[in-house]
């Protein structure tokens, strides 16, 4: 694995001297027609453009090259250089830090979540992730998440004993078992079949995710309980952005500064127009739910805050929920 490296950087500083084309290849597990599939080609052409051709971004969408866990240590062997992979995708890389994002009902709403990751919080996460190896360039939005099954989700009742997918986090272990509902871990590409042949009842999705991945065809009832948040950082390969000429990466820089600003403008506007499809389709019974049965959501869920605050970090969540105003105690 090392003398793949090596091998690589060497060719990279050869290939680069003699003028010959960088390429960034730039995997993802979601859609095309998502922020994060959005986002990934905007940067992907603004790339080439500030480097006039010489760094191609090639971008790979729908777990074509690598499903979830397996992105994250291809990304550290270097045979992918870029990902945005969630949030919560880096808390079994040991970096626990960043599953503060998947504690329920922590943000409020988008100004409240940019106070973190467009502020010094979200920089002093990104440089955690440096020891892994990976140099994290930026957060990118999707949005908040809402639950579905085939059956009502009204009352905190109605999560009882049924199975949810969730992504690997023990935040969102708690958040299921909390509401008495039985979390089952599982790469985002099978959640459809897994829904479709009952492998599990139900999942949680941002509904940019649910309605691309086609999830209204295999789930009746979707309530818009936006209880927590999933959205991207940025990452590349440390070593491969190290080795980069400083120019080419300071023009990579730009790109990427260019790329935040367009994903944090399109996400709401893309998981409001997944919304209308989904209604559209008229496959999905859409839930509202009032404010009473959302709270009492919120009140069956903030317990995982105090259960998981050692292990996420004390520290950060105080810093957090000062900036924020949420109070998991006073619920
Ligand atoms: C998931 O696994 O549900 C998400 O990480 C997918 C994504 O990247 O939005």
């Amino acid at each position: 694995m090392k003398l793949k490296l090596v091998l690589a950087s060497a060719l990279l500083a050869v290939g680069l001297s003699a003028g010959a084309q960088t390429v960034i290849k730039f995997s993802h597990v979601v859609a095309v027609d998502t922020p994060k599939g959005q986002a990934s080609l905007f940067f992907a052409k603004r790339a080439g453009e500030l480097t006039k051709g010489k760094v191609k971004v090639e971008v790979y969408a729908n777990s074509a090259l690598y499903k979830d866990k397996e992105e994250m240590e291809a990304l550290q062997m270097g045979s992918v250089q870029m990902l945005a992979p969630s949030l919560a995708k880096f808390g079994p890389l040991g970096v626990k830090d960043f599953e503060a994002f998947d504690l329920p009902f922590i943000f409020d709403d988008t100004a409240d979540l940019h106070k973190i990751t467009q502020g010094p919080i979200g920089a002093a996460l990104l440089a955690k992730l440096e020891p892994t190896g990976i140099k994290g360039l930026a957060f990118w939005d999707n949005g908040f998440k809402s639950f579905s099954a085939n059956t009502p989700l009204k009352n905190v009742a109605d999560y009882k004993g049924k199975k949810f997918r969730i992504q690997s986090s023990k935040v969102l272990d708690e958040e299921i078992r909390s509401v008495g509902g039985i979390p089952q871990v599982m790469a985002f590409s099978e959640v459809y079949q897994a829904l479709q042949t009952g492998v599990v009842d139900g999942t949680e999705n941002p509904i940019s995710n649910f309605y691309t991945q086609k999830m209204h065809e295999v789930q009746k009832h979707l309530t818009l309980t936006n209880h927590g948040y999933l959205g991207y950082a940025v990452i590349v390969n440390k070593k491969f952005w190290d080795g980069l000429p400083a120019d080419v990466r300071g023009q990579l820089e730009t790109a990427m500064k260019e790329a935040t600003v367009y994903a944090n403008k399109i996400a709401q506007e893309d998981n409001d127009s997944s919304l209308a499809g989904v209604r559209k389709s008229g496959k999905t019974t859409v839930y509202e739910p009032t404010k009473e049965e959302r709270m009492a959501l919120k009140k069956a869920m903030a317990p995982v805050h105090i259960k998981m605050a050692d292990r996420v970090g004390k520290e950060l969540l105080q810093s957090i929920y000062k900036e924020t105003g949420f109070d998991p105690t006073k619920l």
